[in-house]
This record gives C-alpha cells, sequence and structure tokens, in this order.
C-alpha cells in the first residue's frame, strides 16, 4: 500500500492539558528559550546550577573547550575551580533542605509479580551512607575505579551513589555480559574492587551472577592483574545462601533494605550454590552491619571524573566513555524536568538497565535530582504475560513512561488486547530512545498505549552525548513520527556533507555538533588518542555522532541510523571498485546487541565465514548468527 503522504507531513500534538503547567508550555517558548541558551550558555547552564549545592564556586568560564583538533588537544571543561558532590546534591538536598525525607524514591518490583519494596528518599541516604563507609573501610578512595556488576536492584543504585559520595569512579558492567566482558572492563579501568551480587532470574532463567564475576576475576588474574576485594550481594535468599556458603560470612543479620518497614516479599525459589574465597569475598550484608550511617562526602572539582561506562562494542574494543561530576549533573537533571515535563507528583517509569547510559542518566542521576519517584523494574516485559508493563504502569500510577522502539515492536507483535486489559489512565508522557522508531511503531505507541493522549518524546542521544541532545519536549513540539525533532537547549546540530561542508535547508548528511553541552563525554578512559579521533579528527571543529541524519522542509531532524551501517548506493563508477561489495546475502535478521544496536564485528566475521566469533553474551538472539551461517552457506560463491 502507497500511504497518501510522506511520515514528515504527519503532525501530532499531545493532549491540550499538558500545556497547564509546563515547564515549557508552547513552542515559542521553546523557541525563545532555544535562543537564549545558545546566545548566552553560561547563564542559562548558571540558572540551572542555581538548583544545586556548590562547597565552592567556580572561577574561570562556565563552559571552556576545544573542538578542533588543528588547534590543539580537544577538551570540555565546566565551571572549573567549583567544587560540589553529586550523591549530596541528589539525596542530602533531597531530605534536608527540600524536605523530601519521607517521598519515595523507588518503587522497586522484582521479576517476580509480589516481589516489591518502596525506598524513600532518607533510607536511600541512610544506605549510600553505610556503603560509601563500607567502600572506605575496604580501601577505596578518591579516584579508585569501582566496578559494579549487579542485578537491577535498589542496592545497585545504592553502591553506585555511594562511590560518587566517596569520589570514586563507579564502572558498571551490565549484568547480562559474561565473564570475559566484564575481565576486559575491570582490567581496561584497573578497577580495585568488584561489587556483585549471587544471581538474578530473568523471567524463569536463573542467572548464577556470582560464578560469571568468579570466572572474570580469574581471567583478570590470567592476564596478570589481581582485584583484591568483591563484594556480594545476596539478593536471591539470604538464609539458603548462609548454609551453602563454604565459610559462611554473616555472623548475625544485618540492617540492610531487606528489613525496612515496607519489607521486601519473595516468593521461594531456587537459589543458586554460591562459589565463596574468604580471602577475596565479602559479605554486603555482614559489611553493612558494621559502619555507621554518617559520611560525610567527599568534595569533588567539576572535573573530576564520576563514572566510566562501556559502549556496547558493537565495533573492536569496548570505549570507556568518561563523563565528570558537575556538568553530568547539570545536564541530567535539566533534560530529566524538561523533557519528561517532570511534576513532583510524578511516577516516573524508565524500563532500560542501569548497565545502560539510559538508566545511569534516567534511573539515577537525573531522576533523583529532581526528586523524582521512580519504578525500578527487574524483569521483563513478556513475563510472566505480554501484559507485565501496563499492568506495573496501572500498579503505581505511572505518569511518565520511558522505553525502547525494540520493547514497543516486540509487545506490538501481541496486538492491543494485552495493554487494554489495563487502564493506562495515569499516563502522561511516553518517550522513547536507542534507536530510529519506526513511524508504525510510533503510531502503536500513541493510539495503543497512550490511547491518543499523551505525547511521545523521541529522545535522540548517545553514551558520549551523557543525556538528550535531540528531542521533542512533551506539551511545546509538535511531533512526528520517526523524528527526533529539534536539538534540547544548549545543543547546535549541524548536517555535514562528505567533504565536511555545512548543509542548509533540507539536507541529508553526517550529523555533527557545533559546541559542547555540559554533559559530553570528556575523553575515552586512559585514551585520549582514541577520543580525539574516533568523535573530532574526520571533521576538524565538529562533535562527529557517527550517524545520519536527514533534515526535512520544517527543520525537523530524522536521525537514519549508524553511518557506517549503511550501504552506499551508488556502488562502482561514482566510489570506485574498492566499494563493490562481493557478494549479497539474504540476511532474514540481523546480530543485534539487546539495547537493538547491529553488531557490526559478527557481520564481518560471518562475512568471512570465521565461526570463531568472540564475545557474543551482548546478542539478543543468537539463533540469528546460525541462519546467517547457513545463508551464507547457501549463498555465497
Ligand atoms: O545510533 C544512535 C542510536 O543509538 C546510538 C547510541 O547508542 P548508545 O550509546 O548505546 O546509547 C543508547 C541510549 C542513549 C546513537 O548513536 N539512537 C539512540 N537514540 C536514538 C537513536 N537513533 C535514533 N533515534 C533515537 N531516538
Amino acid at each position: 500500500m502507497i500511504p497518501d503522504k510522506a511520515p514528515e507531513d504527519d503532525v501530532f500534538h499531545g493532549a491540550e492539558e499538558m500545556r497547564r503547567g509546563a515547564h515549557v508550555p508552547t513552542f515559542d517558548k521553546y523557541k525563545e528559550m532555544y535562543t537564549q541558551s545558545i546566545e548566552d550558555p553560561d547563564k542559562f547552564w548558571g540558572d540551572v546550577a542555581k538548583d544545586f549545592f556548590w562547597k565552592s564556586k567556580h572561577t574561570g568560564r562556565f563552559l571552556d573547550y576545544n573542538f578542533d583538533v588543528t588547534k590543539g588537544e580537544i577538551f570540555i571543561k565546566c565551571m572549573e575551580g567549583a567544587s560540589t558532590n553529586i550523591c549530596y546534591n541528589v539525596l542530602d538536598r533531597n531530605v534536608h533542605d527540600r524536605k523530601l525525607g519521607d517521598k519515595v524514591a523507588f518503587y522497586w518490583e522484582g521479576n517476580e509479580p509480589g516481589d516489591e519494596l518502596t525506598v524513600t528518599y532518607r533510607e536511600l541516604l541512610n544506605c549510600v551512607c553505610r556503603f560509601a563507609n563500607v567502600l572506605r573501610s575496604q580501601g577505596v578512595t578518591k579516584g579508585d575505579r569501582v566496578a559494579i556488576y549487579m542485578p537491577m536492584v535498589v542496592e545497585l543504585v545504592v553502591a553506585m551513589l555511594a562511590c560518587a559520595r566517596i569520589g570514586a569512579v563507579h564502572s558498571i558492567v551490565f549484568a547480562g555480559f559474561s565473564a570475559e566482558s566484564l575481565c576486559d572492563r575491570i582490567v581496561d579501568s584497573q578497577c580495585s574492587l568488584l561489587v556483585t551480587a549471587d544471581g538474578f532470574y530473568r523471567g524463569d532463567k536463573l542467572i548464577n551472577l556470582k560464578l560469571i564475576a568468579d570466572e572474570a576475576l580469574q581471567k583478570c588474574t590470567d592476564k596478570g592483574f589481581s582485584l583484591g576485594r568483591c563484594i556480594v550481594l545476596k539478593h536471591l535468599s539470604k538464609e539458603a545462601q548462609e548454609t551453602s556458603l563454604s565459610s559462611p560470612p554473616a555472623k548475625r543479620p544485618c540492617p540492610d533494605l531487606q528489613e525496612t518497614e515496607t519489607g521486601r516479599v519473595r516468593k521461594t525459589r531456587p537459589v543458586p550454590q554460591v562459589p565463596w574465597n574468604p580471602e577475596v569475598d565479602k559479605c554486603w550484608h555482614t559489611l553493612m552491619g558494621d559502619v555507621s550511617d554518617e559520611c560525610e562526602p567527599e568534595w569533588c572539582a567539576s572535573e573530576d571524573p564520576l563514572f566510566i561506562l562501556y559502549t556496547s562494542g558493537s565495533t573492536g574494543k569496548p570505549k570507556g566513555v568518561l563523563h565528570t561530576v558537575s556538568g553530568y549533573m547539570l545536564y541530567t537533571a535539566a533534560t530529566f524536568k524538561l523533557v519528561f515535563d517532570h511534576r513532583p507528583d510524578d511516577v516516573y517509569w524508565c524500563t532500560a538497565d542501569i548497565g545502560w547510559i539510559t538508566g545511569h542518566s534516567y534511573i539515577t542521576y537525573g531522576p533523583l535530582a529532581n526528586g523524582a519517584t521512580s519504578v525500578l523494574f527487574e524483569g521483563l516485559p513478556t513475563y510472566p504475560d505480554v501484559s507485565r508493563m501496563w499492568e506495573i504502569v496501572d500498579k503505581y500510577h505511572v505518569s511518565k513512561f520511558y522505553t525502547a522502539p525494540t520493547a514497543i515492536r516486540l509487545l506490538m507483535k501481541y496486538g492491543s488486547e494485552p495493554v487494554h486489559k489495563y487502564k493506562r489512565d495515569s499516563l502522561k508522557v511516553l518517550g522513547t530512545v536507542g534507536e530510529p522508531i519506526n513511524p508504525e511503531a510510533w503510531q502503536w505507541y500513541f493510539t495503543v498505549v497512550g490511547d491518543g493522549r499523551c505525547p511521545i518524546v523521541d529522545t535522540f542521544w548517545q553514551t558520549e552525548t551523557g543525556g538528550h541532545v535531540m528531542t521533542p519536549l512533551p506539551a511545546a513540539t509538535p511531533m512526528k513520527p520517526g523524528s527526533a525533532t529539534f536539538p534540547f537547549f544548549g545543543v547546535v546540530p549541524a548536517i555535514l556533507n562528505e567533504s565536511g561542508e555545512e548543509l542548509e535547508g533540507t539536507s541529508e548528511g553526517y550529523l555533527v555538533f557545533k559546541q559542547p553541552w555540559p554533559g559530553v563525554m570528556r575523553t575515552v578512559y586512559g585514551n585520549h588518542g582514541r577520543f580525539e579521533s574516533t568523535y573530532f579528527k574526520k571533521f576538524p571543529g565538529y562533535y562527529v555522532t557517527g550517524d545520519g541524519c536527514r533534515r526535512d522542509k520544517d527543520g525537523y531532524y530524522w536521525i537514519t541510523g549508524r553511518i557506517d551501517d549503511m550501504l552506499n548506493v551508488s556502488v562502482r563508477e561514482k566510489i570506485g571498485a574498492i566499494a563493490t561489495p562481493d557478494f549479497i546475502q539474504d540476511a532474514p535478521a540481523l546480530p543485534k546487541t539487546r539495547s537493538g544496536k547491529i553488531m557490526r564485528r559478527v557481520l564481518r566475521k560471518i562475512a568471512s565465514g570465521e565461526r570463531d566469533l568472540g564475545d557474543i553474551s551482548t546478542l539478543a538472539d543468537s539463533s540469528v548468527v546460525e541462519q546467517l551461517f547457513h545463508n551464507r552457506c547457501c549463498t555465497a560463491v
């Protein structure tokens, strides 16, 4: 069927009542604020900074930078001279200055329906202080790197904020990654301690996380790097594990999150046998029982490192993307507030895993900086059935919901009936992130999930950008299905052609940014040269996203995907014989990571017929690889 109009002519608006009390109520207001943010970024970000606590004020320029490799080293600095602590700002400031101590920070919803826990800001602060003291007692000091390999539990947030409190740098490794990936990341950032858990359930499947962590530590030792300490959270069942440990570490019950007033409700399930090495392994609960709940934060310089997060590694060796304290804090706080139009009585739910940047910025730092109440979900959209998401939306009266196109497409396959089983009348804004959303999935999300009421914020950003860079604002921006619309405040996009010339008006080419915003990454950990060559070398003077982009006649931006995923269909005369494909293979599906990224290194190996694929633990569906190898045998000669 040929559509009667191009997708760029479809314009949607959210319900009119969205505008009432909105932070940015109209498109004209967006344009006015955008111009101010570009003409006077110091004023714009200075106003954002006023909401936060600074131990000392900044001295130099608010935002200083060099984006041009031909003029010297690339650098970005925000609020130099100032000192602060991000953990203090997202917890103590909320509890003490904003009187939000009794407000719920997280509704934790376990994999199993009925497993739940409610944590207030005061309780979270208390646990974070204690775990920060635990880290200090284990010898962790400012600047040390701490690897965190945990399921989606509140203690994961506790561990990351405890690092931030003492100025240690967290390096979170997604709990779906293999021992090899974990080892590579630990070695690359030379971590001094690992925080992990016994195990967790993904749907019906038991993941024995500690076993994988042990294998990773053995691999580290084989590579000549030994990590002294491993703190293990007993997530699945305290009692059952203590009897299974060869050297039971727990001397007495400790007052941890499981013993708060609301309690954690659990169903009985088999628990893993956890190997225990008393030389290295320490029990989270035992350590927490031995420390005070008061912990003076470490006052950090603005540009001190906050965390390292490795990019998903669809090409080559993963890069340790480094973010620093002040700029990241301002940017995640401002984007969260404006892009989700945050209101104090919202219940917000981001379904991402904290192991990805989306979870760092929009489960932990952005929402907590705003004193928001969030749902933290451990499970899967399809377990125990495909209504789970909507059941949770009704259970907690979720008003702002943020997920990925992959999840939407997956649920779309089951039709509208599982969605309509639940009311979803609390929903006000829907968000999407991770890859371009096809207009069909957008329409389904808008009409079926949001009942045609809720604006969709299609947020384009990257691990590297720290927060949203191209996105609609829910009350202000007229939406076009599949378009990330316009830049966020302080962000200046451009579209370049192959020769590096800026294209005006309707055009298509490389998406780049002309100046920094506070949350942009500062370096690749331990390899500044790789940072410069990856993002700044191709077009000096610009940050190169690596994504292709189209601008339509109304100025809307449409992300077309990673440039290196595209085949240039002019193929031999224009580009040359080198660009001629050796063969064209039928591919019913592509090897994608769980976050929807095409694993190009796997494609390269399939193309060369090489069976040793290396680490493919991030693959969403490994049967795709077999299928592609099979098709190769059929077609390639
Ligand atoms: O290709 C773009 C795609 O995801 C890439 C960044 O991936 P990652 O660093 O894993 O971060 C994902 C979460 C922020 C981008 O280079 N991408 C992300 N969001 C969108 C998108 N593509 C189109 N539209 C989006 N909304």
